[in-house]
């Protein structure tokens, strides 16, 4: 969480950190700052609790005065409530020092009483004011802010981004990260940093990783990267190959309205330059076959909706490869000291790339000798640079709190990785491989069906529920983590208490939740494709039906079996059964934002979360 830019170069700095503030306000908007070493050479410093526009007003109604040295900072609150006094930056050494941070300094008490008895004192109850009043002394020491921050760096626990400028070295901002993403920008005559790319892609695509525990002075003619021992080390040059109009809502009333409407391309996207011959080849995968030829098991780790993508791509993967799957929480996994080796392939999940416990999932699966896979949809992020391979997703970036999209692309790429490895282990016919290839490429114009066909009835029926207090989400098979979907979108942008159920878990407690009128939503399985499952639902519906349920049906075209007992049939196309679920998510994620936004509710920025989790 908290998005942090920092800016040298030749231009006025203050509109080039706002702009970057807002496009990474999702990773936090509790409190934003910014400070910039002026002409004058002070440091000047301005932050305000509440969204950016708080600070954007503020600095509207009394200027602070420009300068080509700058930091900013967007918070999502860990230390401290969100006020003024606990937002970033803090101020240090006769707030000739500005310092901005992302993570959490495990040891902040010790050091805070350590510096109290040098006779320091504190304005904020942050840990971040903890390492800027460190980082002064340090300062006071060597009057050298790359020196300081090596001597700092060095006695902080935990994971942090610091970045810092003095106004004695203008020209000159200075990060330090471990277990905390930070990249770097590259301009003519002009560089950047940021939490991601996001903070500078609009003046830059040329951009460099830095790897854990390294520290990265920038400056208008250049950057040096050493680690923490001073030691210079090399970074990794990537193309950002987003264009900056991407990350902007572009006409669209909110951000998570665009990325729906962009479900479509995310799997497109995902898909392109990966089928050959009517064949799954990940370009990406080459020269690793041996990391999938030899495993005996599947783990995936993810967290919130990847983790729901996750279940939703296991069946696919176990069915296609005979490879055993399971998945867990990134949270849970590494605390129960689950048993893994070299035979085990560990694939994380993660839209952010940046998610702390799946950061952690990888990083102890590696140490245990597992192989480690990641699915992430950002470049440069953290995770991809921590596993062994790396598959992208390309949903483009994904600004609004809630995932929809980056879903979409994450299963998809589950779908590829399962057919990669299918092929490579000789377990699925060609022909039947051949069959999910065409399933998977006609994906994309099928979501574009339901956006077309359904989308403005789903927005009318939210509409409708305004003032439901409670909604339930059912699914079977590849229908459950769906459920399991739908509730946590609607619970996350419409504060409504919303829970998913295997349907076949109902008989054995959640049915006693039912009583007249309330909404149940049901995934319905194929009737053509899984008779079975399709029968065992219906009776599913009947069931919470006689108990006076409004029963809301995502079913087939054509499906007429659920006519006579639901409320609301909301239909999606065809598909094989591993599909269903890329088409029947929409319907869901419609609903929420439609009821979030019937509510009058920020379906961008809900309370209390961040887009990018890098907190424990
Ligand atoms: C829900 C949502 C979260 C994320 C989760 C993992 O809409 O966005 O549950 O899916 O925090 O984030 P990533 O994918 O960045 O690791």
């Amino acid at each position: 969480m908290c998005g942090i830019v920092g800016y040298v170069g030749p231009r006025d700095s203050q509109a080039i950190l706002i702009s970057g503030l807002a496009r990474l306000e999702y990773r936090g908007y509790d409190s934003a700052g910014i400070a910039v070493i002026d002409a004058a050479g002070d440091l000047d410093m301005r932050k305000r609790a509440g969204k950016l526009q708080v600070l954007r007003d503020d600095l509207a109604a009394h200027p602070m005065p420009d300068g080509t040295t700058g930091i900013g900072h967007t918070r999502w609150a860990t230390h401290g409530g969100p006020t003024d006094a606990n937002a970033h930056p803090h101020l240090a050494d006769d707030d000739k020092l500005a310092v901005i941070h992302n993570g959490i300094i495990e040891n902040f008490s010790e050091l805070k009483a350590e510096l109290l008895s040098l006779g320091y004192t504190f304005r904020s109850e942050t840990d971040t004011e903890v390492a800027a009043v460190l980082l002064g002394h340090e300062y006071q020491a060597s009057g050298d802010l790359v020196a300081a921050f090596r001597a700092v760096a060095k006695r902080l626990e935990g994971a942090f981004t610091l970045l810092a400028m003095h106004q004695d070295q203008p020209g000159l901002v200075v990060g330090a990260r471990r277990n905390s993403p930070l990249v770097i920008g590259l301009g003519e005559g002009e560089n950047f940093l940021g939490s991601d790319v996001a903070a500078f892609v609009e003046h830059t695509r040329s951009a460099l990783a830095i790897g854990q525990d390294e520290i990265v002075a920038i400056t208008p003619e250049g950057v040096t990267v050493t680690d923490f021992a001073g030691e210079e080390v090399s970074v990794e040059p990537f193309e950002v190959v987003w264009d900056a109009s991407a990350a902007e809502k572009g006409g669209w009333s909110s951000f998570m309205a665009k990325e729906v409407s962009e479900e479509p391309d995310a799997v497109a996207n995902t898909i392109r330059g990966r089928v050959h011959d009517g064949q799954v080849v990940i370009p990406e995968l080459e020269g690793l076959d041996d990391l999938f030829t030899g495993i005996r098991r599947v783990i995936i780790v993810a967290c919130g909706t990847a983790a729901y993508a996750a279940q939703t791509g296991a069946y696919a993967i176990e069915q296609w490869t005979r490879v055993p799957v399971s998945v867990e929480l990134a949270h849970e996994f590494r605390y129960r000291d689950p048993v893994i080796g070299d035979d085990t392939l560990v694939v994380s999940i993660s839209q952010s790339g940046e998610t702390m416990d799946t950061l952690m999932a990888v990083k102890y699966a590696r140490e245990r000798g597992a192989r480690t896979l990641s699915i992430c949809n950002t470049q440069g992020a953290t995770i991809p640079r921590e596993s062994d391979a790396v598959i992208y997703t390309h949903a483009g970036p994904e600004v609004a709190v809630a995932s929809t999209k980056a879903f979409v692309a994450q299963i998809t790429a589950l779908y590829l990785f399962a057919l990669h490895v299918a092929r490579l282990r000789g377990s699925l016919p060609a022909v039947e491989a051949a069959d999910h290839v065409r399933e998977l490429e006609a994906v994309p114009a099928k979501i574009q069906r339901v956006l077309d066909e359904e989308q403005a009835h789903i927005e009318q029926f939210s509409r409708w529920m305004a003032d439901t207090q409670s909604v339930l989400f059912l699914g079977r098979h590849v229908g459950y983590p769906i459920a399991l979907e739908g509730a946590l979108k609607l619970k996350e942008i419409s504060y409504i208490h919303a829970e998913g159920f295997a349907a076949g878990e109902l008989k054995h407690g959640p049915i006693a939740l039912i009583e007249p009128g309330q909404p149940v939503f049901v995934l319905v399985p194929s009737p053509r494709e899984s008779a079975e499952l399709h029968k065992k639902v219906v009776s599913n519906i009947q069931e919470i039906r006689a108990r006076g349920a409004r029963v809301i049906a995502v079913a087939e075209e054509g499906d007429a079996a659920v006519l006579p007992f639901a409320d609301e049939v909301l239909r999606i196309p065809l598909a094989g059964p591993f599909f269903e679920p890329l088409l029947a998510v929409v319907p869901l994620h419609i609903f929420a934002m439609g009821l979030a936004t019937a509510k009058g509710l920020d379906v961008d920025q809900p309370r209390n979360l961040a887009k990018s989790v890098t907190v424990e």
